[in-house]
């Protein structure tokens, strides 16, 4: 093992807890609120964020839609350089918090802010971002990822930068009261595979690392088969922590990682549309089938641990499939709108953007890929 490891973002995690953000701003902050198309005003959010910051400067920017583009982002470019913005507050699910992540960091540059998603240009600075979220499922609330979509070019590229952490993230899960079951369903899907995404690879000797991945996963699968209950505050507080620390960088210190499967997905949620947790349920299943003889080792080791399957891998893929199925989330590619250009879209995009051999081994190929789709639409 060899790594560092810091997670800046200050939690406050609890009903009632939004009215702390006045903590971490003072008075004379001016500040660009920025949400998506208007949950926030249905169920009590933006009411309770407007009271909280009375007397402060504050401004406002929405739409920010889900798979945020950057033809939308840029638009509150204009309102920061404007009124001198010093603070950005997303209020929102993954799709908010990642377009703000951009935002904070485009404010401050010069240039095209996409050349931070195609890899031109690193960040090295930042306005400082606070979150309220209202949507578990990426973690971004606490981490320094951001995935960020070119509506012009049907991209969607990603961007790690330390200078992208939240000060501070407020998860209240009472705010998950009016999320439709589809949105609670991506959740778990979501939080399980970014899990996976940095466990099923090869044995290791990180027992921190795999001994907490095996806990996240036996907790969504405990949510998963409690599902009735998704309405209640202790199944929602326990969507929203397993979901933030399934990716805010502690699972996956100083072990191999697989991120493929995410990788063949965002190029699905391009082209088509699709929710990304949506996309990753059809790819992986088939990734860990294609990929069986990398994978087994970990297979069998979740198997064991999360589902109580002995020593069969295949059985184990079949639980998992079972899992999503159980919470609405389809496994078959042919449930979405796509067309017969999907496998060569996917892989020539996967090509135009260097990810021609991915995976912890990079032995995942554009045949593997193809391999994979055609799998998902058996
Ligand atoms: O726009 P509003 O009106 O708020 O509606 C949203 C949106 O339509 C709605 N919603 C959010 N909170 C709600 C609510 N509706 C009712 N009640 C609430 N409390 O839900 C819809 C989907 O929201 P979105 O933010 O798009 O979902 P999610 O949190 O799943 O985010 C997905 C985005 O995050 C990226 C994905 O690629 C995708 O673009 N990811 C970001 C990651 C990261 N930064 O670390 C990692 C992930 O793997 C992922 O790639
Ligand atoms: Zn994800």
């Amino acid at each position: 093992m060899k790594f560092t490891y810091q997670n800046p973002t200050v939690i406050q995690f609890g009903v009632g807890k939004i009215k702390s953000l006045v903590r971490f701003l003072d008075k004379d902050t001016k500040i660009l609120m920025v949400y998506g198309g208007g949950s926030i005003k249905t169920n009590g959010v933006y009411d309770q964020v407007k009271t909280a910051l009375e007397g402060y400067t504050l401004f406002e920017f929405n739409g920010v839609e889900p798979n945020p583009t950057i033809e939308t982002m840029n638009k509150a470019i204009d309102i920061i350089k404007k009124e001198k913005i010093d603070f950005v507050l997303a209020v929102g699910g993954g799709s908010v918090i990642d377009g703000c992540k951009y935002l904070v960091a485009a404010a401050l540059y010069e240039g095209d802010g996409w050349d931070f998603l195609d890899g031109s240009k690193v960040v090295k600075e930042a306005l400082p971002l606070g979150v309220i979220l209202t949507l578990p499922a990426t973690g971004s609330e606490s981490n320094s990822f951001a995935v960020v979509s070119k509506k012009s070019t049907d991209e969607k590229r990603s961007l790690d930068s330390r200078f992208l952490f939240p000060t501070f993230a407020i998860l209240d899960p009472s705010i998950m009261s009016t999320l439709s079951d589809r949105q609670l369903g991506n959740g778990l899907v979501d939080a399980f595979i970014h899990t996976c995404e940095q466990y099923i690879t090869y044995p290791t000797s990180s027992l921190v690392q795999d001994g907490y991945s095996e806990t996240l996963l036996k907790g969504l699968v405990e949510l998963a088969n409690t599902w009735e209950d998704r309405r209640s505050l202790q199944w929602c507080e326990n969507l929203m922590w397993i979901a933030n620390q399934a990716l805010n960088g502690l699972i996956g210190a100083g072990v191999p990682q697989d991120w493929a499967t995410h990788c063949i997905g965002h190029e699905l949620t391009a082209f088509y549309g699709i929710d990304h947790a949506r996309s990753l349920a059809v790819v992986q299943p088939q990734l860990l089938r294609v990929m069986m003889e990398d994978k087994q080792e970990k297979l069998i080791q979740l198997g064991e641990t999360v589902f109580g399957i002995k020593n069969d891998a295949t059985a184990t893929i079949i639980a998992m499939e079972n899992l999503y199925e159980k919470v609405g989330v389809p496994t078959n590619l042919n449930h979405y709108d796509i067309d017969n250009d999907v496998i060569s879209n996917v892989v020539t995009a996967l090509e135009k953007h260097g990810m021609s051999k991915i995976g912890e081994n990079a032995n995942i190929t554009l045949e593997h890929t193809s391999k994979i789709l055609t799998m998902a639409m058996k």
